[in-house]
């Protein structure tokens, strides 16, 4: 059996038994086309949402043209690649997803080369869904209760390392990029706004009925009836779908049903500290 547990790679927390360092550290030398796309996020803020959204897109809404393959075989993650190969044989347009900071990805974005999509969310929804997804991830350790991860978060001692550092290292760089920053929360608000900003961000044209698709097909209800985008196909092996769900519950603010007001007291002094310099405007409360 594979044991998983999290290394320390470069300041970098990685899964050990499904990231291999070495791949990581190639990642920076890979070349990149000008129409190569990666979605940026911290786990937990929307990364299958826009598998799903991006993969819509591209074949303009018909989801019988997805049928094929699940989303993350279309649409993998970078961190999760076996090898250059596999990225290089890829044919165009790539598209990838990944949780990793800024440090490791292709130097060809600064020189606008590719695009980047990243993906905001409120980290205190973060913080919630993440606690889920570690009682149901294999290669995750259970957490014994909530508070102890509550502080693992806060302390960066998770995948993803720190969610201050993150959006920190890809939106200070933004500038150097072809970049484009969405939220999840008015995804959630209202997703069709943002589907047009992705699609025009792309250079893409998609007639009305063709956006309204790929909207209506991007609702929580219906990713979570397809199985190319719900991930219950997803091995056993990683993830053990009778304590839980990849997708959990999709809303805005159940922060307010874990945290209690010392949680949350602690949570925003951190935040305020570490939020200060970042050029950013968050839609949460
Ligand atoms: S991962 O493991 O990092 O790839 O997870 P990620 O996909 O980034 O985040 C999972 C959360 O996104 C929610 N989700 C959605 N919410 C609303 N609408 C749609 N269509 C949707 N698709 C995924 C998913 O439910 C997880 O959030 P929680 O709060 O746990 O429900």
């Amino acid at each position: 059996a594979l044991e998983f547990k999290l290394v320390i790679h470069k300041g970098f927390n990685l899964i050990s038994g499904i990231h291999s360092p070495e791949v990581v550290d190639q990642i920076h030398n890979f070349e990149i086309r000008d129409s190569d796309v990666f979605v940026i996020t911290y786990p937990k803020s929307g990364t299958v949402w826009l598998q799903q959204i991006l993969r819509l897109i591209e074949v303009k809404g018909d989801v019988t043209a997805t049928n094929d393959r699940l989303n993350s075989e279309r649409i993998p993650w970078m961190e999760l690649l076996e090898s250059e190969k596999q990225f290089v044989s890829a044919p165009s347009p790539r598209i990838h997803v990944s949780h990793l900071p800024y440090r490791f990805m292709p130097l060809g974005l600064k020189q606008k080369k590719g695009k980047v999509i990243y993906v905001a969310r409120n980290p205190k929804d973060v913080l919630v869904s993440y606690f889920h997804f570690h009682k149901f991830a294999n290669m995750l350790e259970t957490p014994k209760d909530f508070d102890t991860f509550f502080e693992k978060f806060l302390e960066g001692n998770v995948f993803g390392n720190c969610w201050f550092e993150h959006v920190k290292s890809w939106c200070c760089h933004s500038d150097e990029m072809n970049f484009l920053y969405i939220t999840y929360e008015e995804m959630i608000k209202d997703l069709r706004p943002v589907v047009e900003r992705i699609v025009s961000f792309l250079g893409m044209d998609l007639t009305p009925q063709q956006l309204n698709d790929v909207v209506e097909h991007s609702t929580f209800r219906n990713m979570k009836n397809n199985p190319q985008a719900n991930y219950q196909q997803v091995p056993g092996l990683l993830l053990n779908h009778q304590l839980g769900a990849f997708l959990r519950k999709g809303t805005v603010g159940d922060w307010k049903n874990y945290f209690t007001v010392a949680h949350n007291e602690r949570f925003d002094k951190v935040y305020q500290e570490k939020i200060k310099d970042i050029p950013l405007s968050f839609m949460w409360d």
